[in-house]
């Protein structure tokens, strides 16, 4: 076992793990070092558009909406009221840790603030992609997980909570279902819709409640609490490529807004970057690679989408982004992953800037050696060093944390 203290000590008491690109930077190793150490693992903004793998007695598993860290048994979990939760994806994956002998149940607090997302969501998101299609020839490539609609109805302030879970809903689902068809000519079934309901009712309606209380107490009596990003910085849908987003604040300050967590109690940032850049669905990609870089990084990073399946478009780091992700939320702490996906590259471009005639390119020597597994900083290849190193100098925030390799234990942690 290695000692990571000394990282784990610089964390202070509320780390939040953030995506810095389009999401899908491998958060969840991230997670998987700091989450033992911490005492709370929360959850803010988004919802089972999110997908992270885990990996259990050799096992993956996709998890959407439950954080990563909640295997670590004595962890509490809360999902934040900035959330909006499928009821369904919630009990299959409280389901399936059942079966590996994890019950979170007794340690789940759901915010009676967060929304739920139904079924005629996901039917109405599916409905907008295939409009937006036809009007404008492209959609914006969502999940159809609900996610969009679910925050139009929040917005709108006439979203459903989870709150109203132990109330009678079915007069305001059958004018919702008349509303939806005469609207959107989007059909909805609202006995599934009750069922579901009652389903969840049945097994997690003793989990929620006011996660703000139960937060702000964790953080006075002296609790360590990790809080788990979802998407990237890049989709946040003030700051990031809009429309080409998603519906929520997927930035360290959204993430915190979504807990009800005041901003000067966040004690570190750790931002997350692949050593290169993906992104899944429609919008621009300045530093998207031609087709057979980009075939080589997708096969070398297995770039296919958790939630999705899909092909992720494959393309350079940008240095605009990352200083950009880094003072949007404070990075303290890059964690830096799959490094190894370019150990086979002769030459790799970074855009550095963006002018007239698109992105302009710096060229790094490749160091044509492999880096998997290497779990040393001195260990890698003198030309990946210089990469890391110059990321470090011009963002001005240290990388600690190097992924390289798939294994749990291939990374590289400096202090
Ligand atoms: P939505 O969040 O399903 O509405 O999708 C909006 C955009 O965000 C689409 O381009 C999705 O592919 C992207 N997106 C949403 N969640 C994730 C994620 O967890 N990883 C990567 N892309 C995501």
């Amino acid at each position: 076992m290695r000692d990571t203290s000394a990282f784990i000590n610089s964390l202070g008491q509320v780390c939040a793990i953030i995506g810095a690109q389009w999401g899908d930077e491998g958060k969840g190793k991230a997670t998987d070092i700091v989450a033992q150490h911490f005492d709370v693992i929360a959850r803010a903004c988004g919802g089972a558009n999110a997908g992270h793998t885990i990996v259990v007695a050799g096992h993956k598993h996709v998890f959407h909406l439950l954080p990563s860290g909640c295997l670590h048994g004595d962890k509490k979990v809360i999902l934040g009221s900035g959330m909006v939760v499928h009821l369904p994806t919630l009990l299959e994956e409280i389901a399936l840790l059942r079966s590996l002998d994890v019950d979170i149940v007794p340690r789940l607090t759901i915010s009676h603030e967060a929304h739920i997302v139904f079924g005629f969501h996901r039917t109405l998101d599916a409905a907008l992609e295939e409009r937006r299609s036809k009007q404008k020839g492209k959609g914006i490539g969502t999940t159809k997980r609900g996610i969009g609609p679910a925050y139009m109805d929040k917005t709108a302030r006439c979203g459903i909570r989870m709150g109203e879970l132990h109330t009678d809903l079915r007069n305001e689902l059958i004018q919702r279902k008349t509303l939806l068809e005469e609207t959107y000519g989007v059909a909805m079934d609202v006995e599934e819709e009750l069922s579901d309901l009652a389903d969840a009712r049945e097994q997690i309606g003793g989990c929620i409640g006011d996660t703000v209380e139960d937060i702000h107490s964790a953080l006075h009596s002296g609790k360590t609490i990790l809080v788990e990003g979802a998407q990237g910085t890049l989709l946040d849908i003030d700051h990031g490529t809009y429309p080409y987003v998603t519906s929520s604040s997927t930035t360290a300050s959204g993430a915190l807004q979504g807990l009800g967590l005041p901003p000067r109690a966040l004690t570190s940032c750790i931002g997350v970057a692949k050593a290169y850049c993906t992104r899944v669905g429609e919008g621009e990609f300045p530093t998207e690679a031609e087709d057979s870089a980009a075939k080589r990084l997708r096969e070398r990073g297995g770039e296919f989408g958790a939630t999705t399946g899909r092909p992720r478009r494959c393309g350079w780091l940008s240095l605009p982004d990352l200083r950009r992700a880094a003072y949007l939320n404070g990075i303290t702490h890059w964690n830096l992953t799959k490094l190894d996906v370019l150990d086979e590259e002769d030459v790799i471009p970074v855009g550095i800037t963006r002018g007239e005639q698109g992105m302009r390119y710096q060229e790094f020597p490749g160091w044509k050696t492999s880096t998997a597994g290497i779990t040393g900083y001195d260990s890698l290849p003198a030309n990946a060093r210089a990469y890391i190193e110059w990321i470090e100098e011009q963002t001005q925030s240290p990388v600690a944390l190097i992924g390289t390799g798939q294994g749990r234990e291939e990374i590289i942690v400096r202090s």
